[in-house]
């Protein structure tokens, strides 16, 4: 059975008699104006209002298929589950509410019949579903109502449901659903209530993670094996947060189901991996095709990522988002770098037109339902440009990586600002060797940044933060070395007055009284190429603003800085640097990488200021 089968009973089944639903369209996956969240991440949040008692204009009983996100906020973020056989941050839930009509024992009937029904629904083995309901807290008493309901459903099934054995209670943080997560992490004002889980048990031989901590003990649906997969999930939402361990009942009784369409095609097909479904084959055959490597266990968690965060970020940038350092567009970014560091541990050297190959796999699969094909040409543009930005400094970021015995925030937030590594890939990459990256002083770094990056953007090397090529870097650090080096041949009074920086060349303005003699030139440009050859080690230390002044190091702009600085410096220490500088970065780490540097045109631009262009050959 095909996903868009599975999609089209679903919806049949609940607009057909007696069910009666209204097909109802799904909300924007980007959400624009909303102030509280970045994307929509479940079917019932576009209709919270109609769920808390204004009238819906498609009647009580709803149901559709909405694309969801969820990669972003505290409890809507699997991100970093993303990888075993059934998590994603994008996905379809199909979703059915009744708007204070009918209520939990048409919801688990009706649902078990979609199920097992073999005409009108999935036709799966009842015998093969498994259910969680919610065990009670001081709140809310246990379900006992959803018990007695799916022992008779199940009874009418021909199978004896017990508790323990097939229908387990589970505390709030299993079987109690709000947007805002449990009870007591809920806000005032929101809603939610106790759920009852299904579950898919494909199989004891189908244990999936060899360390499961419940290996000594009896599986059961919540256990991590791998064996059990929640198909779907019916929210009783009947309470409103109204204050500190106090809630309301609505003036409503609410179902809100949601089942995740590509888990319930998985379970369709008998397969636990919702990667092998026809939602991720396309993606997964060009991932294999660009790599020549196949979707086995060993390459499995990478192919994984890398379908996911693509066809993730394939739908937000369709969805007019571009990568960028804030919100949307930092998720954005995070999708498509984490998926350029698991692309190059997959196959080595990557290029943009791998990343092209797997997208346009996305929007097959999509095409003509939330995509179009003929828009394939500009969503690979973006991703060519972010991924080809970051190709060019992973390598170095890698190698900087290595050189650190133990992260820190601040090392996490340089690597970030330096080699454009996210945070979380950061994390990642830490965690394997067992080390972590406090995120309240990471924050801190971020904040510190802010004050840096508002003196320095204001002055003239606009862009030199943004612009990570290869280039840009090399003349960067380039530039460098041609203030020290006037400063050895003309003296110390040589300040910087402006600089601008492209990827074809440096332009660099000083306080000199007059143009530089041609033998100057010749003496400066030599200094600069001689520190060149010596293939002296670039790197940078961040400081106390005084501490920074106290070593020397230059100050690039007539600028106010923040209390910590950043101070780059090229040799073997800081102290016995022939350049330091503040500055924000990035550099080549060691100055063999410029290759050559000639000082082209000179010019006076005006009393005791001189224009000089350098070029990296
Ligand atoms: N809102 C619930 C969920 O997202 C069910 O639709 O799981």
């Amino acid at each position: 059975m095909t996903s868009r089968e599975v999609r089209e009973k679903y919806i049949k089944f609940f607009t057909s008699s007696p069910r009666n639903h209204k097909e109802i369209s799904p909300a924007p996956l980007v959400l624009e104006n909303d102030p509280t969240t970045l994307f929509t991440s479940s079917g019932m949040q576009p209709l919270v209002p109609y769920l808390m008692g204004e009238p819906h204009a498609e009647g009580k009983r709803l149901v559709n298929s909405q694309p969801a996100l969820r990669a972003h906020g505290l409890t809507s973020d699997d991100t970093e589950e993303v990888g075993d056989n059934r998590h994603t941050t994008f996905f379809e839930m199909l979703g059915n509410w009744s708007l204070g009509d009918y209520f939990k024992k048409e919801q688990l009937a009706w649902f078990f019949e979609f199920l097992i029904d073999k005409k009108e629904g999935l036709g799966l083995e009842p015998e093969k579903l498994y259910i969680s309901v919610f065990e009670g807290n001081e709140f809310v008493p246990r379900d006992n109502e959803s018990v007695e309901i799916w022992k008779k459903v199940f009874e009418s099934a021909g199978v004896v449901a017990k508790e323990n054995e097939r229908i387990f209670a589970y505390p709030a943080k299993k079987n109690w659903w709000s947007m805002t997560g449990t009870p007591d992490q809920m806000g005032v004002g929101d809603i939610g209530g106790p759920d009852s889980e299904v579950f898919y048990d494909f199989g004891e031989e189908l244990k999936i993670h060899e360390n499961s901590v419940y290996k000594e003990d009896p599986c059961h649906p919540n256990c991590e094996c791998g064996r059990f997969l929640e198909i779907g999930n019916s929210v009783f939402i009947q309470y409103k947060k109204v204050g500190d361990g106090k809630f309301d009942e609505l003036p409503q009784k609410n179902v809100d189901f949601g089942g995740g369409l590509e888990r319930l095609t998985a379970a369709a097909k008998r397969d636990p991996d919702v990667f092998n479904t026809d939602l991720f084959a396309k993606e997964i055959e060009a991932i294999e095709k660009v790599s020549g490597e196949s979707y086995q266990d060993a390459y499995k968690p990478l192919m994984r990522i890398i379908s996911d965060h693509l066809k993730s970020a394939a739908f937000l940038i369709d969805a007019g988002v571009v990568p960028s350092n804030k919100e949307k567009g930092y998720i954005l970014r995070k999708f498509l770098r984490r998926s350029a560091i698991k692309m190059r541990k997959l196959k080595g050297d990557f290029g943009a037109d791998d990343f092209a190959k797997v997208s346009e796999a996305v929007f097959e699969t999509y095409d003509g339902l939330y995509l179009d094909k003929k828009k394939i040409g500009e969503i690979n543009r973006v991703i060519s440009e972010e991924i080809g930005k970051f190709g060019n400094t992973i390598e170095r970021g890698l190698k900087e990586i290595e050189k650190i015995q133990k992260i820190d925030a601040q090392k996490a937030f340089d690597l970030y600002q330096s080699y454009g590594f996210p945070l979380e890939i950061t994390r990642e990459i830490f965690a394997e060797k067992g080390q972590t990256i406090d995120l309240e002083e990471y924050k801190k770094e971020f904040e510190k940044h802010r004050e840096l990056s508002r003196t320095t953007s204001a002055g003239v090397f606009k862009g030199g933060l943004a612009d990570y090529s290869p280039e840009v870097i090399k003349l960067h650090t380039a530039t460098h070395l041609l203030l020290a080096s006037l400063r050895k041949v003309l003296g110390e009074h040589i300040g910087q007055k402006g600089q601008n920086i492209t990827k074809e060349r440096a332009r660099f303005d000083f306080s000199n009284l007059e143009k530089l003699t041609g033998e100057e030139l010749k003496k400066v440009e030599g200094t600069i190429n001689d520190v060149i050859d010596k293939d002296l080690p670039v790197n940078f230390k961040v400081m106390p603003k005084e501490e920074a002044e106290d070593t020397g190091a230059v100050h690039a702009f007539n600028e106010k800085y923040g209390d910590t600085v950043k101070v780059y410096y090229v040799g073997e220490s800081l102290e016995d640097a022939i350049s330091r500088e503040f500055c924000g970065g990035p550099h080549v780490t060691h100055t063999g990488e410029i290759g050559h540097v000639r000082i082209g045109k000179q010019e006076k631009i005006g009393a005791g200021l001189i224009r000089i262009y350098a070029f990296v050959d």
